[in-house]
This record gives structure tokens, sequence and C-alpha cells, in this order.
């Protein structure tokens, strides 16, 4: 397993790692003497963060602006998945929640949130593991989210995308552990990151209590992969939800977290 090394030396390539979690990571593991591929949209962006990085940490940070929602996109971190200096351990964090219930969404969103969500993070996994396998060598960390485990935002497709990245992630790692490389899903809860705001989902209704720091929610994803565990749900109250959630029959769940503003508002993250 990867994270349990000496970091010199070893690459971690990171989606989305501008902002929010995936930041975060970035943060975390430059602190761990990690180099560096930084993946999002916005070059400018990337590059500022690429320069604090290396600023503070002194390691070595490359960058790829691509939209992983589009094919070229994907082609473009691929091929520097399966070429160049090797990549020890990839974080496919890059993900999207839609702000209109399914009833008022278009196909044009909801096909870009499962380019994202979904195609994108299978064909980095894939593009990875093979390197990893062959060497013997590497980790998968694929960012889901505890919505994945239960109707718990009637009326979006999110939890669908992240139910299809938390089986996929176990299902995979189960046929890549023999080979020394260890793929694990990471479930957050509602995490401070400025999304909701950015994406126009209304939270003001949410308790305080219920918000995780970033920060937090990475540092125990990175215990959890050096342990070993298939499945990341950071923080107390998020294991007992997931515990809930995988337990109460489905019945009650969906008359628990029914829409009581109606089947066509939104459910938010
Ligand atoms: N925040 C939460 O409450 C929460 C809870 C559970 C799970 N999650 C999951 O955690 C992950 C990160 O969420 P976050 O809240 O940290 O997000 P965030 O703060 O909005 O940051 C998103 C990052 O992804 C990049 N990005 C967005 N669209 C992209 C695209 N099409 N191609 C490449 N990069 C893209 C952004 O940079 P550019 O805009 O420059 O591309 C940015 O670096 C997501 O998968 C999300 O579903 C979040």
């Amino acid at each position: 397993m990867t994270a349990d090394r000496p970091a010199p030396g070893r690459r971690a390539l990171i989606t989305g790692a501008t902002a929010g979690i995936g930041e975060s990571f970035a943060r975390q593991l430059s602190a761990e003497g990690w180099d560096l591929i930084l993946v999002a949209r916005d070059a400018t962006r990337l590059d500022a963060t690429a320069a604090e990085l290396t600023g503070r940490y002194g390691n070595r940070v490359e960058v790829i602006p691509a939209d992983l929602s589009t094919d070229d996109g994907c082609g473009r971190v691929e091929r520097r998945l399966a070429t160049g200096d090797p990549v020890h351990l990839l974080v496919n964090n890059a993900g999207l929640s839609l702000s209109r219930p399914f009833l008022r969404s278009t196909v044009a969103d909801e096909t870009q949130l499962l380019r994202l969500n979904v195609h994108a993070v299978l064909r980095l996994t894939l593009a990875a593991l093979g390197p990893m396998t062959e060497r013997g060598d590497g980790a998968v960390i694929n960012v889901s989210s505890v919505a994945g485990f239960g109707p718990v935002m009637p009326g979006s497709t999110y939890p669908a995308s992240k139910a299809w990245v938390t089986s996929f992630s176990e299902s995979i790692g189960q046929s890549t552990r023999a080979s020394g490389v260890h793929v694990m899903a990471l479930c957050p809860g509602y995490t401070r990151t400025g999304y909701h705001e950015r994406t126009g989902i209304d939270m003001s209704a949410m308790p305080r209590w219920i918000w995780l720091r970033a920060d937090d929610v990475v540092a125990e994803a990175l215990r959890d992969l050096r342990k070993g565990k298939t499945v990341s749900v950071p923080d107390w109250k998020y294991k007992l939800a997931v515990a809930s959630l995988r337990h109460v029959p489905r019945r009650l769940l969906r008359g628990a977290f029914r829409d009581r503003r109606g089947q066509l508002d939104p459910a938010g993250e």
C-alpha cells in the first residue's frame, strides 16, 4: 500500500486539486513530502496552487489543466498516468452535484454529472491501475459521499452517481489487493468547501454541527488508507449515519427523508 511508505520520490495525482477536499489532499500530501500532479479546469488557479505548494514545501508539482467531463480532458490525464515518472497515488476527487432536481434538469446537465462523477473516475482508475498492478505498488482514493448509501436526497441523481463510485471502488479493490494495489472509497458527509455556495445549492437550513472541515476529512482518509480500509467514512456522526442507512429498512428511510417541499425541490448535497 502506497501511503505508508516514506514519501520522498512518491508522486500523487489529484483531480479537483485547487479547492476544497482536493486542495486539502494537495497540502497534506505536500507536507508529507509527496511530489504532486494537480488537475483542474482553471489553469491560472492551478499554477497559483502549484507555486504556493512548491514555495512552502519544496516539492515538485506538475499541473494538467483538463475538463474531466470531456473525452479530451480525460485523455490528457490518462496519458500522464500511463507515461512519465510513475504515479503512486491517484485521488479521483473532482465531482459535481446539480442545483436542480431531476424533473427540472436537462440531459446536458445530467450527462455532465455522469461524465465527471462516474465516467472520469472509471477511466482514470483504469489508466492508473495498469502501471500500478504491474509494479505491485500503488493506491487509488475515489472520493464518493455518504449520500451514496441511501435515499437521502430525494429528486437528485447525485447519490446514484456516488453509490456507483463506492460500489466500483469496493469491487475493483477486491481484485487488485493481491497485486499490492489498494483502492479506497472516501465517503464524506457535508463538508465546508464553498462548493454549495458556488453551485447555488441553498444550505442555510443545515445546522452548524453537521459540517465537517476538509482538513479533518482528508487527515482521516489518509489514516484509513494506511490501515488498509476499503471504505472511509470520516467522523463518528457520519459513521453512525452510514450504519443507519445500511441497516434501517428502505421504506422507513424514504419516509424520513421525503422531500417536504414537494418532489420538485432540490435536495442539496
Ligand atoms: N463538499 C461536500 O459537502 C461534499 C460531501 C461529500 C462528497 N463530496 C465530494 O467531494 C469532492 C470534492 O468536493 P468539494 O466540495 O471539495 O469541491 P469544490 O470545493 O467545489 O472543488 C472542486 C474542485 O474540482 C475542480 N473541478 C470541478 N469540475 C471539474 C471538471 N469538470 N474537471 C476537472 N476539475 C474540475 C475545481 O476546479 P476548476 O473549477 O478549476 O475545474 C476544484 O478544484 C466531490 O467529488 C464531491 O462530490 C463533497
